[in-house]
């Protein structure tokens, strides 16, 4: 598989590292399976990032593509996630604690899930790994399906694999099938109050 070249499509305005930029959501991946290691350097990627109180609010279920439970988790994904995602290796459900250890709420539960799926997709990246977060799934039902209990809150599924081939795409996705670009800092950022 020719590796696609991400600086072709994307250029910052300041200069940044590479693994931020080389990140990107790609959905041709192709069926083969990755090993425990691989996934466990995923996961370990995910265990380092920050959380408020340092709580490390965050569970994952996961299912490999030739085990029966990856059914399971292909059936909670919106038809046009399932669209792609028969040929991931690995489907990740990420969810976060919305308890604290006393049995109060947890304001930061989301948050602290987000930066630790961002790790997981970079630790992704770097090793040459296709990983695409995704929310089009039923997180009721994962919830149900997965028998988790009800103070962890399905956040968002993640795709893992190896690079496939774009061509083996519908052509909706092969169309969009590349790194994408992002608005101007001037759009969201400003010196001081809002106002
Ligand atoms: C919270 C979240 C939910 C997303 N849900 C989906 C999804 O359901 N299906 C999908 O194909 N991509 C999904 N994406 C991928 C985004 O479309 C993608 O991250 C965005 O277009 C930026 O592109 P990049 O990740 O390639 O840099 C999701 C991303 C995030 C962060």
């Amino acid at each position: 598989m020719t590796k696609l070249n991400v600086k072709d499509y994307r250029n910052p305005d300041y200069p940044i590292e590479d693994m931020i930029l080389n990140r990107w959501s790609p959905r041709a991946m192709s069926g083969e399976p990755i090993d425990a290691e691989q996934l466990m350097s995923l996961f370990e990627a995910a265990r380092w990032a920050p959380s408020a109180l340092n709580l490390q609010d965050r569970f994952y279920l996961y299912a490999y593509r030739e085990t029966s439970d990856f059914e399971l988790f292909f059936q909670l994904l919106a038809k046009g996630n399932q669209a792609w995602c028969d040929k991931a290796a690995v489907l990740i459900v990420a969810f976060s604690d919305s308890q604290l250890p006393d049995g109060k709420p947890n304001p930061w539960h989301a948050l602290d899930a987000g930066l630790a799926i961002e790790n997981l997709l970079l630790q992704c990246s770097a090793m040459d790994l296709a990983g695409h977060p995704m929310t089009g799934f039923d997180a009721e039902k994962a919830s149900q399906d997965l028998n988790v209990p009800e103070r962890f809150v399905p956040q968002c599924m993640i795709a893992v694999g190896h690079p496939g081939d774009p061509s083996q795409l519908s052509e909706f996705n092969q169309a969009r099938e590349f790194p994408n670009q992002r608005k101007p800092l001037s759009d969201f950022i400003r010196e001081g109050k809002y106002q």
